[in-house]
């Protein structure tokens, strides 16, 4: 973990938020290549959860949402957790459930006892600051797909069963955030509710279940043996939950939640129809059927696979005699997946190169990289970021109009002819 978050901040991925200011404890910014990785992330998330599926349909709801909606969903009583201080020097506060014993981790002084801690951010709408203005940052987008339920089913044409999803940020005032990102305060949550009849929500957990460890797998390329599901005991479930299953990680620090898959029944939906007095119902057309649909959940957050990713790339080996730090990213969410790197600075393979770049540009996620040295140190910085293929030109291309494919994992490298470069570097992506 240790080198994963010294290599983050050498390279641009991820810097402390406010960090001139001595940071904001579990608040990160994203620089350039962290920047790019998560929309590597994000687009791959919506392309296999809404546009290659047609039961699936987007939604973007507002990160503040009123007082009514999570005293409804139950956040208001049960988005808590249980907070200990310490009374003796450090006065540090833990989670109930992460210490044992009554002395405080940090400087044995005793701690109190445990009094439940509310997660959600409060702020207010509005220039006055009563009970009346008081409003809540979302601590998960779920409930904005519950709140607009209706809105989607009578503006497009789902049927049920259908989903509809979510990406967007979700705030908590998380106790100890730690863990690098695993635990922060802010981040982008990718949620999807996918609305059943009521006695298919075994088949539906099940089929949901299976579908997200295979994205994991197969489209992201994590590690299978370091993946495995860890269903929940029913006393350890949500307020709302029937059943829910976490896909876990094989964490430096122990297995942990990656995404968690969640039965939440017609919890959600009964509670705001209770509240709204607004019907809620679904009308089976073809059965004529009045129902509340149950809601099979598949949640994640971006920064959650982010850390994986890395953790799951990270690894140390031998090229030339040399150790080496290489991020065997899956060409799919590489930050940069092809840098371009003219051999030396010469002006007359410049032209060229440039050309080449620009001609992949359209269709790959390109870097240009002319000035880090040495061919071979520049290789390094890129198998550093994750890059799977440097593209070289060389004083050859001048005349055989053909180019190096160097390859990240294998160190192998294939001559091409320019005007093949875009369906190999394809073929190699895909
Ligand atoms: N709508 C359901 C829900 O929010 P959750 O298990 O509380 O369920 C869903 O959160 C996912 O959000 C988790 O599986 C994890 O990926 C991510 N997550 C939760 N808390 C987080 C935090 N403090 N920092 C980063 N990611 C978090």
């Amino acid at each position: 973990m240790e080198k994963v978050v010294a290599l983050t901040k050498r390279r641009g991925f991820i810097y402390p938020s406010s960090e001139i200011y001595g940071g904001l404890s579990g608040f990160y910014d994203f620089g350039p290549y962290g920047v790019a990785l998560k929309r590597a992330i994000r687009d791959l998330w919506w392309r296999h959860m809404v546009d290659l599926r047609d039961d699936v349909v987007g939604l973007e709801s507002t990160l503040i949402m009123p007082s009514e909606v999570w005293a409804a969903s139950g956040h208001l009583t049960n988005f808590v957790d249980p907070l200990r201080q310490c009374l003796g020097e450090c006065k540090k506060r833990w989670r109930a459930d992460h210490v044992t014993g009554d002395r405080c981790p940090e400087c044995g002084g005793p701690l109190d006892e445990a009094r439940m801690f509310n997660l959600m951010f409060k702020t207010h709408v509005g220039p006055i600051e009563d009970t009346a203005s008081e409003v809540y940052l979302r601590p998960e987008t779920a409930q904005g797909m519950f709140v607009d339920f209706k809105n989607v089913l009578n503006s497009s044409r789902v049927r049920v069963p259908f989903g509809i999803a979510q990406q967007g940020k979700a705030f908590r005032n998380e106790i100890t955030p730690g863990n690098f990102v695993f635990r922060v305060r802010e981040f982008e949550l990718m949620e999807m509710e996918f609305f059943v009849k009521p006695d298919s929500d075994d088949e539906w957990f099940n089929y949901w279940r299976k579908e997200r460890m295979r994205w994991y797998t197969e489209v992201l390329g994590i590690k299978p043996d370091r993946l495995r599901m860890y269903d929940h005991p029913k006393a350890s479930l949500s307020h709302y939950s029937k059943q829910t299953t976490d896909i876990e990680y094989e964490f430096p620090f122990g297995w942990g939640e990656l995404e968690g898959v969640a039965d939440r029944t017609d919890f959600d939906l009964r509670v705001h129809q209770e509240k709204s007095k607004v019907d809620l119902s679904y009308l089976d057309p073809e059965t004529n059927e009045r129902y509340l649909p149950w809601v099979i959940e598949p949640a994640v957050s971006l920064e959650r696979i982010f850390i994986t990713l890395l953790l799951d790339a990270y690894d140390e080996d031998i090229v030339n005699n040399e150790p080496r730090v290489v991020l065997r990213l899956h060409p799919n969410v590489a930050p940069v997946q092809v840098a371009v790197v003219p051999l030396s600075k010469k002006p007359e393979l410049i032209g060229p190169a440039q050309e080449v770049m620009k001609s992949l540009r359209g269709e790959f996620r390109v870097e240009y990289d002319q000035t880090g040295g040495n061919i071979g140190r520049r290789y390094r910085r890129q198998d550093e970021i994750g890059t799977p293929f440097c593209v070289t030109i060389d004083f050859e291309t001048l005349t055989d109009q053909a180019v190096t494919i160097r390859q990240r994992d294998s160190t192998e490298q294939e001559r091409i002819e320019i005007k093949q470069l875009a369906r190999r570097l394809g073929e190699l992506v895909s």
